[in-house]
């Protein structure tokens, strides 16, 4: 079927959720968010291999969308590939918006969601929504997963509001969570229900968000909420001169060759990497290449300096 990343997951994601579901071997699974069903289809390889389970994916279908077919409304593409793919008793579709549906599906789920997949509305307040309407009903032991945890790469801040705010009051005591980068740098989180305490959660960022933003505004660094929250910042200078070199070309290979270039004080803002041993090559013009230069952020507070050589 059609790829059509950025609006599905990419394949190494995808991957993910179809190992995932071989190893966690879920009875039912909930997505919010199907698009045209690509995630969906990793779900339901996994169920129809293992050979029981099922799974309820909603969406509210509501823009058509040309996924190599011509333009179709997108509950009918994911409808041909559920076909194509035999897995027609496996996915259930439901068509709606995941809060106003849930009346209509509450009696099927009732405390046995297995495997709970958020990837549907993304600002804060839809991301909280869902998380309030189906997270009781994951069954203790059962996983949730969200998509798209890291605003920097992915562009959404309702996903990391919600990481956020379970890790400041729900980890460790009620919930297990970890992140985890993924190649289009998206990012998801994997959380596990450890207890059965019932959980409403709101998004404290939002209370705080408008003076938040005109202080962050207000800083010469022009930093993003999440770089506010864990600094982690490389300058790059002259050897010679300890001056800063605007344009610096910084790669990464082990975030997929992610390319950042420092900023008018040589700076680069680093603060979406997750804790990791990471070996850097920089590249600017005049300047020798200096390539596997080793970082080690293990700390949400980080500064590193790299000093270039000139070649004149
Ligand atoms: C990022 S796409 C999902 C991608 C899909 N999980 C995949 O990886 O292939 C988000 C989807 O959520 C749907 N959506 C957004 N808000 C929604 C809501 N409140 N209720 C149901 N679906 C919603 C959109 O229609 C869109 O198809």
């Amino acid at each position: 079927m059609p790829c059509c990343h950025p609006a599905s997951v990419n394949l190494d994601v995808a991957n993910i959720y179809y190992s995932l579901t071989k190893m966690l071997r879920p009875l039912l699974i909930v997505e919010i968010g199907c698009f045209i069903g690509f995630s969906t289809q990793h779900f339901a390889q996994a169920i129809k291999e293992l050979g029981f389970g099922r799974i309820i994916s909603i969406d509210a279908f509501d823009w058509d969308v040309d996924a190599g077919r011509g333009m179709q409304n997108r509950f009918d593409v994911a409808e041909y590939y559920k076909n194509k793919a035999n897995v027609g008793a496996i996915v259930e579709f439901i068509k709606g918006y995941s809060t106003e549906v849930y009346p209509a599906i509450a009696d099927q789920i009732k405390q046995k969601i297995d495997l709970l997949y958020i990837d549907g509305d993304h600002s804060i307040n839809g991301v909280f929504a869902d998380f309030n309407t189906y997270y009781n009903d994951v069954r203790v032991g059962g996983f949730v997963i969200l998509h798209d945890i890291y605003p920097e790469m992915c562009g959404v801040d309702g996903p990391r509001a919600l990481v956020d705010c379970l890790k400041a009051k729900h980890v460790p005591h009620n919930i297990e969570l970890i992140e985890m980068q993924t190649k289009d740098g998206f990012g998801i989180a994997l959380l596990r229900k450890i207890n059965d305490k019932p959980l409403q959660v709101t998004p404290i960022v939002k209370l705080v968000e408008k003076s938040w933003w005109r202080l962050i505004n207000a800083l010469p660094l022009r930093m993003s909420r999440t770089s506010f929250e864990r600094q982690i910042i490389i300058q790059v200078v002259d050897a010679l001169t300890q001056q800063p070199i605007i344009g610096v070309k910084m790669i990464c290979p082990q975030r997929f060759n992610e390319e950042r270039i420092s900023d008018s004080n040589g700076l680069i803002n680093l603060s979406h990497y997750l804790p990791n041993r990471y070996l850097m090559d920089f590249y600017a013009e005049g300047y020798q290449d200096a390539r596997n230069q080793l970082f080690d952020i293990s700390s949400e507070k980080f500064s590193g300096i790299v000093r270039l050589k000139s070649l004149s």
